[in-house]
């Protein structure tokens, strides 16, 4: 797999530094002056992925947006990573919507470029896997392993996160709200919800894919919301036949579907469960919720034994950073949960909290590279759990 360094834009001084400390991680760079020349040496690697890492500066606005336009144009065939300071979120997600670029601090570089080279392996791996079965839609549940620990929150930009990429433009990707007593997917999209699901319940023949279409909720984003307007209906009475009708026609509509999940269990959670490609539980980093963890997720595999391992996973969210960027109390977390699969996202209030409020998702406005990054990697676990037994990023 040939890997090119070029310097543009930076000191020659700066540059060496960058290209030392990359060079620990990938020996093997081959460095250019331009990319000309990698026209030149590309005939020699006719099919192996081709990494760009190139040192440049940081929010200069010609500079991004030569570089978008130049990732824009690739089709897949290079990735480039640019290697700078600081950039802005807002640049920072111009580059990853190309699909084809991503960006890493010079100060984390060796590092952060080892895990984007994971990352797009394991993809690359999950996306072939996933199409042996093309046509059928990948589910994921989402259950929270107490009240407010942010499944919602996760559901919500998980959704619109994934569909403001360029490359799920095409992809019909929707969100199912199941919290019906205290829904509030629509008050974070700021849209409204249109499922009437006691009517569904009451008469569950009726519904048809003509009658679906009034239910369904478009945002602006182009995710599709499936959720109803907070009522006291009684759920435990829920008829699970029109359950079943509701996710039959939902499956036809959709490739990628996200099913927002109470955290009080009903006779059907274990149906819909059994009906997902994988299980992503939600909780915070204290111990009375880790352990809430833990037992959800002995309920989860008791519900579906034979779940494979990497069919199941953990969010761990609103977690506190360390001074260097970890995850205050990690050990906590793997003392409880052994070797669960864990994402981690991090506290973000002044982002999450003003997102929520204005029903804006993060996608379409600030929060920190880091939360983006966070949730961007729990988009693509989901997105690639259709492919049976692979390892998650
Ligand atoms: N990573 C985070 N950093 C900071 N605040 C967060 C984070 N994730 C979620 N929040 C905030 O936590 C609150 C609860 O989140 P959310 O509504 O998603 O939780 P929930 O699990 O769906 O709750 P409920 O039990 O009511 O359904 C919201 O105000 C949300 O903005
Ligand atoms: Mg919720």
């Amino acid at each position: 797999m040939p890997n090119y360094f070029l310097s543009a834009n930076t000191s020659s001084e700066q540059s060496l530094a960058i290209e030392r400390s990359i060079r620990t991680a990938i020996p093997d760079l081959i460095k250019i002056a331009n990319l000309e020349e990698i026209a030149k040496d590309i005939a020699n690697h006719p099919n192996a992925p081709t990494y760009i890492l190139v040192a440049g500066p940081a929010d200069n606005a010609a500079y991004i947006d030569r570089f978008v336009d130049i990732a824009t144009q690739q089709l897949g065939r290079f990735f480039f990573i640019l290697i700078s300071a600081d950039i802005s979120t807002g640049n920072y997600k111009r580059l990853i919507r190309t699909g084809n670029a991503d960006w890493v601090s010079v100060a984390g570089a060796p590092q952060e470029i080892a895990e984007i080279f994971a990352k797009r392996r394991s993809n690359s791996a999950l996306a072939e896997k996933a199409s042996v079965e093309p046509e059928k839609p990948t589910t994921i549940a989402f259950l929270p392993a107490a009240g407010g620990v942010g499944n919602t929150t996760m559901v919500t930009e998980i959704g619109t996160w994934l569909k403001t990429q360029k490359a799920n433009k095409d992809r019909r990707i929707c969100v199912v709200d199941l919290d019906f007593q205290t829904s509030h997917i629509c008050d974070y999209l700021d849209v409204e919800p249109r499922l009437q699901i006691q009517e569904v319940s009451e008469n569950p023949d009726r519904l048809d894919a003509q009658l679906f279409d009034i239910f369904v909720t478009h945002h602006s984003s182009g995710l599709d919301v499936i959720a109803a307007p907070r009522s006291k209906f009684d759920i435990a009475s829920l008829n699970m036949g029109a359950l079943d009708n509701l996710f039959e026609i939902i499956a036809k509509r959709y490739d990628l579907i996200l099913i927002d999940l109470p955290v009080t269990w009903f006779a059907w959670t274990v149906d819909i469960i059994s009906n997902s490609n994988a299980v992503v539980v939600t909780g915070i980093n204290t111990i009375p919720c880790l352990r809430q963890l833990a037992q959800t997720l002995a309920v989860v595999r008791d519900a579906r034994p034979g779940l494979p391992q990497d069919k199941v996973a953990v969010v761990v969210n609103r977690c506190d950073r360390t001074l260097l960027g970890g995850v205050e109390r990690r050990q906590h977390v793997q003392s409880v949960l052994g070797d669960e699969q864990v994402f981690y996202v991090g506290n973000d209030s002044a982002a999450l909290v003003e997102s929520a409020n204005t029903g804006t998702p993060l996608a379409l406005s600030g929060g920190s590279r880091k939360t983006i990054k966070e949730i961007s990697t729990i988009a693509e676990y989901c997105l690639g759990a259709n492919a049976p037994n692979v390892k998650a990023a």
